[in-house]
């Protein structure tokens, strides 16, 4: 094999992300935060914030508004780009892969789980879409934070989840005098073939 077994402990470069991610949780203040790159309908690109969940069946998952500007993005062209910058332990990948929604039960059984006013926001988001002032917003979330403090607030069909399933991963080490090391790992029928690029 080649000479960054040194530096990766898995042959599955999604294990490996796992067990990056995993570190990145413990070691950095916001590990879980990943820039999301998406075609836009103009064919230029859009970026953005998001949280990843987790890891699942070598896929990664992360929670949204369908009805969104990404979720519109993803509907017309699911190769999505996900980056990840991890200051502390000196790391970043890059995921290009592609997405598809997860099942209604994993995003209501997320949804259930986040806290009562997380709920309430994001029932009342029409996440991507103009608003006219803030008192707006906050009207709408204060009728539907009393509307739903005893019953719970009802699952948002337009909020769930997607599952990004890689076929590129890059792999980048700080290295010393700024000699940083990467490693690329491309899938080609199903099989991951991996190399060592210029940093
Ligand atoms: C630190 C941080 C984390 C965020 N996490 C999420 C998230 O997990 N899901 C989400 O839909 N938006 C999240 N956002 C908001 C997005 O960055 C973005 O503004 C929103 O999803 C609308 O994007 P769009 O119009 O491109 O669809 C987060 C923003 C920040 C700054």
């Amino acid at each position: 094999m080649t000479d960054y077994n040194n530096y990766l402990k898995n042959d599955n470069p999604v294990d490996e992300f796992a067990s990056w991610f995993k570190e990145a949780l413990e070691v950095e203040d916001n590990g879980s935060y990943f820039t999301l790159s998406t075609l836009a309908a103009d064919g230029g690109v859009n970026a953005r914030t998001l949280l990843l969940k987790s890891v699942v069946d070598k896929k990664l998952l992360f929670f949204t508004n369908y009805d969104s500007v990404k979720g519109s993005e993803i509907e017309a062209n699911d190769k999505v780009s996900m980056t990840f910058f991890w200051n502390k332990l000196g790391k970043q990948v890059r995921i290009r892969g592609a997405a598809t929604k997860a099942s209604k039960q994993t995003s209501m059984d997320y949804f259930k789980s986040r806290g009562f006013e997380s709920q309430v926001a994001s029932y009342i988001s029409d996440q991507s879409s103009p608003v006219d002032s803030r008192e707006i917003l906050e009207n709408e979330f204060a009728i539907a934070r009393d509307k739903f403090k005893e019953e719970g607030v009802p699952y948002p069909e337009k909020w769930g989840g997607y599952l990004v399933d890689p076929y590129e991963i890059t792999f980048f080490l700080y290295g010393d005098h700024r000699l940083n090391d990467r490693f690329q790992f491309i899938k080609d029928n199903g099989k991951w073939h991996s190399k060592r690029l210029y940093p």
